[in-house]
């Protein structure tokens, strides 16, 4: 939505035709609510509508400048897309991640340019948030970096350079606050909404971190966790249990319509 809102041709890629339609409605739904608060003409809604085009198959991701990649944040699932990008798309493309912890080094060895692979990491919900964290893997070329940075200024956000950490900066600081309020709400310190209004009206936070759980996905959250905890071995990153249990029950949060809240 927000490159092909900024001017570019953008090909949508899911293998399941259901969250490509999910996806499209959601941008759709996005473009119309930026329409309508006059953040964006009629006509150029419908310019950056043109713009999207789907495909289910990763194989017609061809000639192009740049990839941003966005599945689910399991490692081998990305090298194997990685894998397969840098083995069909030219040399010129940049291959980006959006992973919110994964290590860029790792995604990057599988390839064959990784001078030229890089994580771009863009915030919930992305039309609105201004941040984009660039993340340089070990081998991610100056060239690289400085194409990504000057990509993310003309989509209008502000980019911030970060090195191949665990969690890099947004969630090696965002989770343990995260998952400390999950541990209040298992200990009993205070109720959910005791919890979020703490840091709303304490701290001026725009969510509580428990409704900011629910929209990142607890499943998210608990994988970053886990990856915080591996590549960290430190036990101040130890997911909450009362986290896994949502998760295995099937609480994401507001993608499954119940989480720390309910929003059927
Ligand atoms: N597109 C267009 N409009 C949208 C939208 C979208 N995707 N999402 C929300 N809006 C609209 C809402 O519909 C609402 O419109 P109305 O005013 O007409 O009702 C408007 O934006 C503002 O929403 P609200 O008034 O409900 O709330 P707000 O002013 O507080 O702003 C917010 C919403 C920007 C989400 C704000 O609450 C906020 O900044 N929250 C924190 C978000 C955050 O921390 N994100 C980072 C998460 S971490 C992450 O993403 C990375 C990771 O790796 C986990």
């Amino acid at each position: 939505q927000v490159f092909a809102t900024c001017g570019a041709q953008v090909l949508l890629v899911d293998i399941n035709p259901e969250g490509l339609a999910k996806g499209v409605a959601a941008i759709e739904k996005s473009l119309a609510k930026l329409a309508e608060k006059g953040v964006i003409t009629a006509d150029h809604q419908a310019a950056s509508r043109a713009r999207l085009s789907t495909s289910t198959k990763l194989e017609d991701i061809l000639d192009v400048d740049l990839v941003v990649e966005a599945v689910s944040e399991r490692p081998d699932l990305k090298k194997k897309i990685f894998a397969q990008l840098d083995a069909q798309c030219p040399p010129r493309t940049i291959l980006a991640s959006n992973t919110s912890s994964i290590s860029i080094t790792e995604i990057a060895a599988v390839t064959k340019r990784a001078d030229r692979v890089i994580g771009m990491h863009f915030m919930n919900p992305v039309p609105l948030m201004k941040l984009v964290e660039i993340i340089r893997g070990q081998e991610t070329s100056d060239a690289t970096t400085k194409t990504i940075v000057e990509c993310s200024s003309s989509l209008d956000k502000t980019p911030v350079e970060a090195n191949d950490y665990p969690g890099f900066v947004s969630n090696r600081v965002l989770m343990p606050m995260i998952n400390e309020a999950i541990y209040c709400l298992m200990e009993g310190v205070a109720t959910k909404e005791g919890i979020d209004t703490v840091m709303k009206l304490g701290m001026n936070h725009p969510m509580g971190p428990l409704a900011l759980a629910d929209l990142i996905g607890l499943d998210v959250c608990l994988d970053i966790l886990e990856v915080l905890h591996k590549g960290l071995g430190d036990d101040k990153y130890r997911p909450c249990p009362l986290l896994r249990r949502y998760v295995a029950a099937g609480r994401l949060g507001k993608k499954s319509k119940k989480g720390f809240y309910d929003y059927a």
